[in-house]
């Protein structure tokens, strides 16, 4: 048997807050909103909840701003409101994550504006500042991921700073110790109050080159393509050196008990999967982004599982995200029809899922009038645009969705007969319906939360595999991810088998033998007969 903890049987849930819930009435979710909503949460069967940046902020970048790692945005409530928060999550069983914004600070944090203060000021080093070029203007040709150069001036001492992000989110120096050691204080200050862990932003942002060296000029850089893709990241991300940082966040975290660290990071598997550290002593779960990169396609679908599981370390557990507040929504992105499939996917998988709040109802992007649009990346690269996955949880049918009851901060009007918590609550055929089923599989069939994968057929539109935990049931997940009719052969020896979960609700109990007939977008999760032999 293998021995598991919490976070490798547990299906994560990811928070907005702004979008969460509203208690006081201002438009903007809270944190006494989502205590009041914890109910849902314990109701679908998550395991733990990470809430984006509740901290301090000027809201630039909506709370990845940070202005004190340790107080809490008044917008969002006080410190007693998210001990109250924390309390209630770990009397229902859910742990809570917090999202670590190592990178950058907002240039309002008291470190910024004293490192900005004097070139001799004590903490000048703890941002990244360069002369201008030899013949004027920046010292490379870096570029921020929010469009045009990653170099501000500053005018006063008449350095650049570097920042990856806004010019209002300088970069951290973490080759400087002080810095690493203060932001080690931070994570023990939430550790401390007993958070169970972190997702730490940009992971693979935090170091750059120590040369300044230009970035090499992207060949194949096409119209469409985010700006800042016209040089490749080669000396601002995924550094060698970067892997100490995250070995340090680690022991950090290995002065408490049992907490998780997750990062973000963007990267193919190959390189993805560095960041669980030499030995494991990385990151527990670098996310794992490829279902929000790969086309909506079976045969791509199996490569990058493959490719994702060949590469994963020995001793290490995989992860898998389907949506998150940067990425256009799921439904928005394959239709409503094959986020049945997608939820199926994700929660079929091996390893830790992550769901995006919203999306177990099936949300769809909003429609967001330009006029209104909030998001810093959004005004600077429209086609980027991160609001329309930003909008408040539709809660009810009523005006405001149950969210508020004023205007929400953007606001995000839903269609009549948008999706809405209450009315799926009713149905076995929602979506809300499905997505609590499969959490339910995976808590009652060991093959789905901790088995082995074993790949079994990707063609034309079905995806088929098999998962198997010694001494229980294997399980077969049969995916059509086309609109017409698909038949899954079970190959052979596969033997009888018993529908547990369907898309569409109507099929559970049904047996199924060598054949099985899809519907368009239908999955069927299929526990076989046949039981894994159990290791002598
Ligand atoms: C991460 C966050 C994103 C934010 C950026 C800069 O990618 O997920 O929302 O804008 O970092 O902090």
């Amino acid at each position: 048997m293998i021995d598991t903890t919490w976070w490798q049987r547990a299906v994560i849930y990811q928070i907005y807050p702004r979008s969460f819930q509203d208690s006081n009435g201002d438009g903007v979710g809270d944190l006494r909103g989502i205590t009041r909503r914890l109910r849902h949460l314990v109701d679908l069967g998550v395991d733990a909840v990470w809430l984006s940046p509740i901290f301090t902020s000027p809201m630039e970048d909506f709370g990845y701003d940070v202005a004190d790692y340790c107080g809490i945005d008044p917008l969002f409530g006080s410190m007693q409101d998210f001990d109250e928060l924390l309390e209630t999550a770990h009397g229902y069983g859910l742990k809570v994550l917090l999202d670590l914004v190592p990178n950058h600070t907002s240039s309002e944090h008291p470190w910024f504006i004293e490192s900005r203060s004097s070139r001799g000021s004590a903490k000048r080093d703890w941002y990244i500042w360069r002369d201008p070029a030899p013949h004027g203007g920046p010292p490379n040709n870096w570029l921020s991921e929010f469009g045009g150069s990653a170099w501000a001036f500053d005018k006063e001492s008449g350095q650049y700073y570097y920042h990856a992000f806004l010019t209002s989110q300088p970069d951290l120096n973490w080759r400087n110790p002080d810095v690493r050691a203060a932001i080690h204080d931070v994570m023990r200050f939430w550790l401390r109050k007993r958070v169970d862990g972190f997702r730490i932003d940009v992971l693979w942002h935090l170091i750059k080159d120590d040369q300044f060296r230009d970035n090499p000029v992207n060949r194949g850089f096409r119209e469409g393509q985010p700006p800042h893709w016209q040089v490749l990241p080669l000396h601002t991300t995924d550094q060698p050196e970067v892997h100490d940082v995250v070995a340090g966040f680690r022991r950090v975290a290995n002065e408490f008990e049992d907490r998780l660290l997750i990062g973000e990071i963007y990267l193919p598997p190959k390189r993805l999967v560095a960041y669980y550290g030499k030995d494991l002593e990385g990151v527990q779960l670098p996310f794992n982004f490829g279902l929000l990169e790969t086309r909506w396609h079976a045969r791509e679908l199996a490569r990058l599982i493959d490719e994702y599981e060949e590469a994963l370390p020995s001793g290490s557990w995989p992860n898998w995200v389907l949506g998150n507040h940067d990425r256009p929504r799921i439904a928005t992105r394959v239709g409503i029809a094959q986020a049945r499939v997608a939820a199926m996917l994700l929660l079929t998988l091996r390893g830790t899922p992550t769901i995006y709040y919203g999306d177990e109802i099936g949300l769809t992007n909003a429609d967001i009038p330009p006029e209104l649009l909030c998001d810093p990346l959004g005004k600077s690269v429209p086609f980027l645009g991160r609001d329309g996955a930003r909008g408040p949880m539709p809660w009810d049918a009523s005006l405001y969705g149950g969210f508020s009851n004023t205007a929400p901060w953007c606001v995000c009007p839903y269609d009549e007969g948008s999706p809405n918590v209450a009315d799926q609550q009713e149905s076995a055929a929602s979506m809300l319906a499905l997505y609590r089923r499969l959490i339910e599989a995976r808590r009652q069939h060991p093959a789905l939360a901790i088995g082995s994968y074993q790949p079994l057929v990707a063609t034309g539109d079905v995806l088929l595999f098999k998962r198997s935990h010694e001494g229980s049931a294997s399980i077969m997940v049969a995916l059509n991810l086309g609109a017409q009719p698909a038949a899954a052969v079970l190959h052979g020896s596969l033997g009888v088998g018993k529908v547990v979960v369907s898309a569409f609700g109507d099929r559970m109990g049904e047996m199924v033998k060598e054949e099985v007939d899809l519907r368009p977008s239908e999955g069927l999760v299929i526990e076989l007969s046949e039981q894994s032999p159990r290791a002598s």
